[in-house]
């Protein structure tokens, strides 16, 4: 069976697909229109940095200002347009009132409309000027944006504590780390901040993504098991891919059954993340406890169905869940070159492989070779896998950690697959690991919802009572340092 795609599927990828669908069905509260002093703003600054007009969403509705140390909530934007992951962050918006705080949410340059070099074409224009998109150049976007916004409303006394969900959380544990001086603490949830080199096995995300299907029903994941095999055979019968295709209902003829294959892939695995316990729109309407119902529809499908009917019932869960689609279309290349890719080519080098074994995904090895050829084939460029864990660490970060870091939780739900690569374990007393067995992709950061499960509840309780934690020594520092 052929490889996986060499791109890797983290969240972006089907984010890209839906972006408006997924905006307008949030919480109409997120932004309340009547809001005090809300504006989006640009931030341009003179840098050889290149990215010189982020863009950033800020909020004061709830803020008590300069004089009581109002603490300022900064979410780090990942890879996308802030506006999405500010509606899909319904935590912050929920808690700002309590803290009487200020919300910020800056977005990622080359992403939504912070382009460097005044367009997308022309920021995505080759390797030369996508070579400003990196981590670190994000990190010190908010860094200038958050110096300057403080100087200007004279609240450099205030507190900044950060957020960040997938790669907003990799960013926000990672600010922490570079720039204790902005901010006191953060909380990173979902993210995989080891899931480099070889930190953790290449083999754990699709690991945990084939235990999301065993622990609904094993005859499920051994009819995803056994797909890959009938596919490749009926590929190779007379008229095999337009018969693959018309089985799939695709609105065009398949090229090759690896387009399947990734489809397919990405179908499982963005059920394994966003397998939340009520239904939710973030990337794909879809019920409560996702796998479950492919898997109910897998299983449930009429005793003659073939494996590969069997397949298309459960994967319409996710492509087809409203019932609206007439045809499935392969998006060969809806948006040309994607800023996650270039980063994936060049910094954020997860390593991936299928375990023969436990994985219910076609088994194959992490080929770093092969990898390097298509990031210099697609993108022109030479990826620096050891770069990340140079840079931020990550080998024995428990030690790196433990005597001179601080205020920072490490969320993770067991049932999101990136969670493999995260920090599950206590460093110390204030780097803290929040663990629950139910949870998926940084569901802590979602709106509460009257659906809640009590383990959520509780998570986010405890999640606030360390962030009231920070703000109280702060402010007892900040009162013996000037005798307030
Ligand atoms: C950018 O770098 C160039 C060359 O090193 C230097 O001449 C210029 O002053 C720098 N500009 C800023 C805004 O830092
Ligand atoms: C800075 O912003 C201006 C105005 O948007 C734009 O014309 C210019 O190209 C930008 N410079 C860089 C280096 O991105
Ligand atoms: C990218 O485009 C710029 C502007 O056209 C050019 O100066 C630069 O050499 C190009 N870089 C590469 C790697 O092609
Ligand atoms: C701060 O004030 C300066 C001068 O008015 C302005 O140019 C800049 O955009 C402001 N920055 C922020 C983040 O508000
Ligand atoms: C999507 O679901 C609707 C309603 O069940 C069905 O009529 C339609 O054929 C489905 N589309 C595809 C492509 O299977
Ligand atoms: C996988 O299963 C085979 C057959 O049961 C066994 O021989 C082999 O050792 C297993 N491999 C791993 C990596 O567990
Ligand atoms: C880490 O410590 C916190 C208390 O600060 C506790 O709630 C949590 O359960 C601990 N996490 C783990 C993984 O033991």
């Amino acid at each position: 069976m052929a490889t996986v795609s060499f791109l890797l599927p983290f969240i972006t990828a089907v984010l890209l697909l839906t972006p408006s669908s997924s905006l307008t069905s949030q919480p109409s509260d997120a932004f309340p229109s009547n809001t005090p002093m809300r504006f989006l703003g640009k931030h341009y600054t003179e840098s050889n940095l290149s990215a010189n007009n982020t863009r950033y969403l800020i909020n004061t509705e709830h803020w008590v200002g300069p004089s009581r140390f109002g603490p300022i909530f900064l979410y780090c934007g990942n890879e996308d347009d802030i506006e999405l992951f500010a509606v899909n962050t319904g935590f912050v918006w929920d808690i700002a009132p309590h803290f009487g705080a200020m919300i910020l949410f800056p977005e990622h340059r080359y992403y939504g409309e912070s382009m460097p070099f005044g367009s997308r074409g022309e920021a995505y224009r080759n390797a030369t000027t996508l070579s400003y998109l990196t981590a670190e150049q994000a990190l010190a976007d908010f860094a200038l944006l958050i110096t300057d916004l403080k100087k200007n409303l004279s609240a450099e006394g205030c507190p900044v504590v950060l957020f960040g969900g997938s790669y907003g959380g990799m960013l926000a544990a990672w600010m922490r780390l570079k720039y204790p001086h902005i901010a006191v603490g953060a909380l990173a949830s979902s993210a995989p901040i080891l899931q480099f080199e070889d930190i953790v096995p290449p083999e754990t995300f699709y690991n945990i993504v084939s235990n999301s299907f065993k622990r609904e029903s094993s005859s499920c994941f051994d009819t995803i098991k056994k797909s890959w095999n009938a596919l490749t055979s009926e590929v190779q019968k007379e008229d095999g891919l337009r018969q693959l295709s018309k089985t799939f209902r695709f609105c065009r003829e398949l090229k090759s059954v690896q387009d399947l294959t990734d489809w397919l892939d990405s179908a499982y695995s963005y059920l394994a993340m966003v397998n939340y316990p009520y239904p939710a729109n973030f990337i794909m309407p879809l019920p409560a406890h996702p796998v479950k119902e492919v898997c109910r529809k897998i299983d449930g499908s009429p005793p003659d169905s073939s494996i590969l009917e069997r397949i298309f019932n459960g994967v319409s869960v996710f492509y087809n869940y409203t019932g609206g689609v007439d045809c499935f279309q392969l998006d060969d290349d809806p948006h040309g070159i994607d800023g996650w890719d270039w980063q994936a080519c060049t910094e954020i080098v997860m390593p991936m492989g299928s375990d023969r074994n436990t994985s219910m995904f076609p088994a194959y090895d992490w080929d770093y070779s092969a990898f390097r050829e298509g990031c210099k084939r697609d993108f022109q460029v030479t990826p620096r896998p050891r770069w990340i864990t140079t840079e931020f660490g990550g080998h024995g970060i428990e030690h790196a950690l433990k005597f001179f870091g601080s205020n920072i939780i490490f969320s993770n739900g067991l049932l999101d697959p990136w969670s493999g690569g995260s920090v599950l374990k206590n460093i110390s007393e204030t780097i803290v690991a929040l663990v629950t067995e139910e949870g998926a992709h940084h569901i802590d950061l979602r709106a509460s919802t009257m659906e809640d499960p009590d383990w959520l509840v509780e998570q986010r309780a405890t999640e606030v009572k360390l962030i009231q934690g920070w703000l109280d020594n702060y402010m007892k520092n900040m009162k013996a340092a000037f005798n307030i």
